[in-house]
């Protein structure tokens, strides 16, 4: 890196725990005098957080590095550095493919980043650098993330994974599970009231397997909620087997945890949870569902669902669109199975071509989608209370976005500027996952 140049650009791939950690990583290095900018090409440095979940992600990246390379190849000085589950699963193999990345970095290791910078700069002769290895203590509780300002922040109460789904890479490339003590969280979360959010997600791969001391993760979203200042609190991503009664309780008695669960159920055949070893049952999932139902008002509910596991027959899919069908979710997310080196079903034979899988996708996702507008053409009529987050994505002059405590994103023209308001406003229409409302 040029000397007195220090410009970061960080580009996030995978789930919202990764984007929490491109925050946390450009606080590391803003206390560090570098600062970020907004495309790599302005930049010295260029750091990609990855993801590991599925192949088609890390296909994603590699197609992003060699668009990198050829930056690189018109700015020499360009360092490049691999952050996140690509950087713990392929390790030497990444920097031997890509020789033009100068380092690996994993989830563990952020902290190291400035030393790591200044090795690769005193000209020791080192280009490509490697830091993968597990710390099963990091948790980066005295760190504070480096977040654009806005309505919504994302905190992350724990780490790692110690689940072992039979098809996730997770629990290899982040680590056994710890939880942030709850008085550290609950200061982050007053911190950023400071800041002006009014919105908190708090985030873990299994957020209500949460516990530390004597605080479960019930404890734990009360205390937030409690924050003077705050609005809104939601969570993800909760395992079944971990959403107690207690838990539901609290969901159900505090105006401020938002009506709102994103519970993942993965298939709807007994013999394909087995297989994936999620540890409950169909049964078990969907008398969840109800309980949760009767005792949270208007709950939001979404869920994943992998189509085309090994051995999944035409019966076990079956048995996933009857779920589907009977729940009613408010919204699902559908992935093909991608078999991970190194879990527990690694080894077995596909038993689907990727046409079948495609078309298993494509059958669940328009099942879904008609579930998705008929129950939000429901609400056409009804008020509902939302958040505005800003402008619109697709803006047009004017116009917002917004969601309901249920997570339902919410489009209406105003004049005013409104964002972090919260506000009335009356359903007129619904399109694929938007609604399309009117202020009152
Ligand atoms: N193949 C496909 N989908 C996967 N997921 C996790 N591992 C895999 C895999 N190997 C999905 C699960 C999880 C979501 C984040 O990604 O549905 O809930
Ligand atoms: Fe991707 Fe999972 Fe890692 Fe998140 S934890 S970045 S989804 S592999």
């Amino acid at each position: 890196m040029k000397k007195g140049t220090k410009k970061y650009y960080v580009e996030t791939y995978g789930c919202q725990m990764n984007k929490y950690d491109s925050e946390l990583v450009a606080g590391i290095l803003n206390q560090h005098g570098y600062h970020q900018v907004r495309s790599a090409q302005e930049s010295d440095l260029v750091l990609v957080n990855t993801c590991s979940v599925r192949q088609h992600a890390e296909n994603r990246v590699f197609g992003r590095l060699d668009a990198l390379r050829l930056l690189k190849l018109k700015h020499p000085d360009l360092i490049i550095g691999v952050l996140g589950c690509m950087a713990v699963r392929l390790q030497d193999e990444l920097l031997t493919q890509k020789p033009f990345v100068n380092f690996v970095l994993g989830p563990d290791n952020y902290r190291k980043l400035p030393g790591l910078l200044s090795k690769l700069n005193n000209g020791s002769g080192q280009n490509q650098l490697k830091l993968a290895e597990f710390d099963n203590h990091e948790i980066y509780s005295e760190l504070y993330p480096s977040r654009t300002s806005g309505i919504s922040a994302w905190v992350a109460i724990m780490r790692g994974c110690n689940n072992f789904c039979s098809y996730c890479i997770v629990p290899y490339v982040r680590g056994r599970e710890r939880s942030r003590l709850a008085k550290d969280i609950v200061a982050e979360v007053q911190q950023l009231v400071q800041e002006n959010f009014v919105e908190v997600t708090l985030l873990g791969q299994n957020v209500n397997s949460y516990h530390n001391g004597d605080h479960d993760f019930a404890d734990l979203i009360e205390m937030v909620a409690n924050v003077p200042g705050i609005i809104r609190v939601r969570f993800a991503t909760s395992h079944p087997k971990d959403l107690s009664e207690k838990l539901i309780d609290t969901i159900a008695g505090h105006p401020k945890i938002c009506n709102h669960l994103h519970l993942p159920v993965q298939s709807g055949s007994d013999t394909i949870l087995k297989l994936m070893n999620r540890k409950y049952t169909r049964s078990h999932y969907l008398k969840l569902i109800k309980t949760a139902r009767e005792k949270i008002q208007d709950l939001g509910l979404y869920t994943d669902i992998i189509v085309g596991f090994p051995g999944e027959t035409e019966k076990d899919f079956q048995d996933t669109l009857g779920l589907v069908r009977q729940v009613e979710f408010d919204g699902v997310f559908v992935f093909k199975y991608s078999p991970r080196e190194g879990t527990a079903v690694y080894g077995l034979e596909e038993t689907l071509t990727e046409q079948e899988k495609v078309k298993r996708l494509q059958t669940l996702n328009q099942i879904q989608d008609e579930i998705t507008l008929r129950r939000n053409q429901q609400l056409i009529g009804t008020v509902q209370r939302i958040l505005v987050e800003g402008a619109s994505k697709k803006a047009k002059f004017n116009q917002y976005m917004g969601r309901t405590e249920s997570n339902k994103i919410f489009v209406f023209d105003s004049n005013k500027k409104v964002d972090g308001s919260l506000l009335d406003v009356k359903v007129i229409s619904a399109e694929g996952r938007t609604l399309f409302s009117e202020l009152l």
